[in-house]
């Protein structure tokens, strides 16, 4: 029996939360979630979001981990026995999103290619739809997968494989990459949009805050939802990386340095993105907020049009724009894959790299599904609920467990004789009360506004299907694998 996988160093365990957490949740889905949140008036409260939920939610995680040594299936089940189905069942999620999550990567695989000659042209929004994505009109009309996002999933798969079967040690030296890389790229981005035309009105639109939309119950519920996504939150990943910790490591200090990085990659993407949306307003003589309506696809309408109209060097800033996306996309998807196979590693002790190449295999069948024409309004679907109610919903119930079922005061207590920030009864009250009302609320209004009318006006049965009946899955499929780990007992 082999022993259980460690980190190098604090360096690299920090480094490789950062690289989880940090990801396309900063440069795609950041953006245009401020974007439709209205800028300067989502800033608020994302930040409280971050300070009340994401922070203590990010210490309990990374605690639970390295205290247990297990992922999150058997960390759970080290509370109660029976809690291990629920361990699965968040490690199920994060499986999940590994899936869709793949087919950003792809997109960008073909949209590296694109960039050679911009492709794209004047209309990106066009060619993002109709030409790369050859959308159908709507989930029912699925096609057969189109084959060169088919290479785009291979190639992503083929190097989340090479890269994790050897274990978090390879985990160590690819995030001293993917860590730094994007960070220097979206300088340079930054700096380019910064200096065009028009600039300033986007990043006014996303400094200024307009207090009177903080009243609407929807920003709230778009914020939480994105630290929840952004800090790789209640997907079972960052148990999983605190379980490669030593018995003595240090938890509170690496997880605010963890949040800290993270949100403020994001808010700096913001810079880029937003002074990059002011010069697009500019050449088209809107303003800032009706620029587009691209909502998901943000990065591959806003950011190529973008590209387009740099005066020079434009197949280069492209290629540079979808080689930050793969390096930020790559190692959260290995992040989410490890915090699935880890646990059958725990359970069965299976060989990493054997229980890697299976599961690379499923998945990539799997998400054929989101290569195909209809794929998209599948992706979309799958990204929505897996999101606002799956990692909600698991986030709740963690909070319930350690907050009531759990010792909490016991676990605060242990986790400051290891660590260099002490934790305060803040943390307590935060997990105990404030974070489970404000999730419950969450999950409450969307589950409303999902039955006053669905989601994107998708059809019902597809909502069910893709959405419901996806959570429904992992909840079986957790309660088999459950099942199966108790037999073993
Ligand atoms: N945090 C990652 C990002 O921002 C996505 C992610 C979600 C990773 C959940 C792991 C778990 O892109």
């Amino acid at each position: 029996m082999e022993g259980r996988d460690r980190w190098e160093s604090r360096t690299s365990f920090i480094m490789a939360a950062i690289g989880s957490a940090v990801g396309l949740g900063n440069v795609w889905r950041f953006p245009y979630i401020a974007y439709q949140g209205g800028g300067g008036a989502f800033l608020i409260p994302y930040f409280i979001a971050l300070f009340t939920a994401g922070i203590p939610m990010l210490i309990l995680e990374m605690g639970l981990g390295q205290r247990m040594q297990r992922a999150a299936p058997d960390a759970f089940g080290s509370i109660r026995p029976k809690l291990r189905w629920f361990g699965w069942w968040a490690a199920g999620l994060s499986a999940g999103i590994v899936i869709y999550y793949s087919t950003i990567l792809s997109w960008s695989w073909v949209y590296l290619w694109h960039s050679i000659n911009i492709d794209w042209g004047s209309n990106a929004e066009d060619f993002f739809m109709n030409q790369v994505l050859q959308r159908s009109e709507g989930p029912g009309h699925l096609g057969a997968p189109i084959w060169y996002l088919v290479i785009g999933m291979l190639l992503t798969w083929a190097l989340i494989y090479l890269i994790l079967r050897k274990g978090v040690k390879n985990v160590s030296k690819v995030v001293l990459i993917t860590v730094p890389l994007p960070t220097l790229l979206l300088l340079i981005l930054l700096i380019r949009g910064l200096t065009l035309p028009g600039a300033i009105e986007g990043i006014k639109f996303y400094l200024v805050p307009n207090f009177s939309k903080l009243k609407e119950p929807s920003i709230w519920l778009m914020a939480y939802g994105q630290i929840f996504f952004s800090l790789s939150l209640a997907s079972g990943v960052m148990i999983a990386y605190g379980s490669f910790l030593g018995k003595k490591s240090e938890i509170t200090n690496s997880a605010w340095i963890t949040a800290l990085a993270n949100c403020g990659t994001s808010f700096f993407a913001g810079f880029a993105v937003f002074s990059m949306l002011g010069y697009l307003a500019h050449m088209q003589g809107l303003p800032v907020p009706d620029v587009t309506t691209s909502g998901t696809g943000l990065a591959f309408v806003a950011y190529p049009t973008a590209i387009t109209k740099l005066p020079a060097l434009n197949s280069i800033f492209g290629i540079i724009f979808f080689i930050t996306l793969l390096s930020l996309g790559i190692d959260s998807a290995f992040a989410l894959q490890e915090a699935f196979t880890t646990g059958f590693y725990d359970r069965w002790k299976l060989s990493h790299n054997r229980v890697t190449l299976i599961f690379v295999i499923i998945a990539f069948f799997i998400s054929l599904i989101f290569t195909t024409s209809g794929g998209y309004y599948w992706f979309d679907i799958v990204d929505k609920w897996i999101c606002d109610f799956g990692l909600v919903t698991v986030g709740l119930v963690q909070c319930i467990i350690i907050g009531y079922v759990y010792d909490i005061q016991e676990f605060r207590r242990y986790l400051n004789t290891i660590s260099e920030i002490s934790l305060g009864q803040w943390w307590v009250i935060a997990l105990r009360y404030i974070t489970p009302a404000v999730l419950l609320i969450i999950l409450i209004s969307n589950f409303v506004n999902e039955f006053r009318s669905t989601y994107n006006q998708y059809p019902r049965w597809a909502t069910t299907l893709g959405g419901w009946g996806v959570l429904f899955f992992f909840a079986v499929l957790g309660y088999l694998l459950h099942r199966k780990s108790t037999s073993r007992l």
